[in-house]
């Protein structure tokens, strides 16, 4: 998406985004596909590169992962399972428990099931809202997750932006300061294009881990209507056998 359409968005939605910390304000859509394998293949890279050295995925087995994204054993070991020994293992994180408190304060959530919690179009409006606060305890802070202390670990791929802030007058008579926009401070190693597309290979993993059965039940139906599909037409034949000689 083009810098004049997040502006654009972004003004739109402005009186709701700040005033409800983005919570009900527009949010962006992530039109991931968990068919997609190879999509999921990316965002599976994408996250054991830049999300599971805080995050853990504990209820993921690194073979589940990789049989259900027709990855190989050999791949899966030199490119994904980094926190594992044995194929079997869950997705550990790779930071202990006692440091990422000290650093951060807390321990950052499992991502097994974020997607089912916070749903996909949040993550993926998440993921694009970091913006530069000199005040914020890592240097940046997020529209949609205000004070958060998660620092803006994908910077050097997307850039660095700042926020747009105008003043606003409520209803009462209340002055709040909004964010309308987003201006670009530095260029990151992506075009804005790749940045969209890497973070919708990583939503779409992040999907397909809060319910890896999805890829089976599309399969599953596919099949189970092509068989009823069948099925209809040896009824039909058969129907058309009995009333011929009634008629
Ligand atoms: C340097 C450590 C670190 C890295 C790397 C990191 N995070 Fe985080 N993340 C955190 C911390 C700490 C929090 C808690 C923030 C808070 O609540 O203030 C967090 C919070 C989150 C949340 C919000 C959870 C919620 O529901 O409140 C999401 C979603 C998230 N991270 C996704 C990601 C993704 C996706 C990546 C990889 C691109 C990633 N994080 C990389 C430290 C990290």
């Amino acid at each position: 998406m083009n810098r004049l359409a997040w502006f654009l968005i972004f003004a739109l939605a402005a009186p709701g985004v700040l005033a409800s910390g983005g919570e009900g304000g527009l949010m962006l859509s992530a039109h991931n596909d968990v068919g997609n394998i190879s999509s999921l293949q990316r965002g599976a890279r994408n996250f054991v590169n830049y999300c599971l050295g805080c995050h853990s995925a504990k209820f993921v087995r690194y073979n589940r992962v990789a049989r259900d994204l027709g990855i190989t054993e050999s791949d899966l070991a030199e490119n994904l399972m980094w926190t594992a020994e044995k194929p079997h293992e869950t997705m550990q994180v790779a930071m202990p428990a006692a440091d990422s408190t000290r650093w951060f304060g807390r321990v950052p959530p499992d991502m097994s099931l974020i997607a089912r919690s916070r749903g996909v179009d949040w993550l993926y409006t998440y993921l694009k809202s970091f913006y530069v606060d000199e005040g914020a305890t890592f240097g940046s802070n997020n529209i949609v997750l205000p004070g958060l202390t998660m620092p803006n670990v994908l910077w050097q791929l997307e850039g660095t932006k700042e926020a747009i802030v105008e003043e606003t007058v409520d209803h009462d008579g209340n002055k709040h300061d909004t964010i309308v926009g987003f201006r670009a401070l530095t260029a990151g190693t992506m075009s804005e294009e790749e940045f969209d597309h890497f973070v919708t290979d990583l939503v779409n993993f992040l999907d397909y881990m809060g319910e890896p059965m999805q890829l089976k039940r599309q399969s599953l139906g596919i099949r189970v209507i092509a068989y009823l599909l069948v099925f209809f037409l040896l009824a039909l034949a058969l129907k058309k056998e009995f009333w011929k000689d009634v008629h």
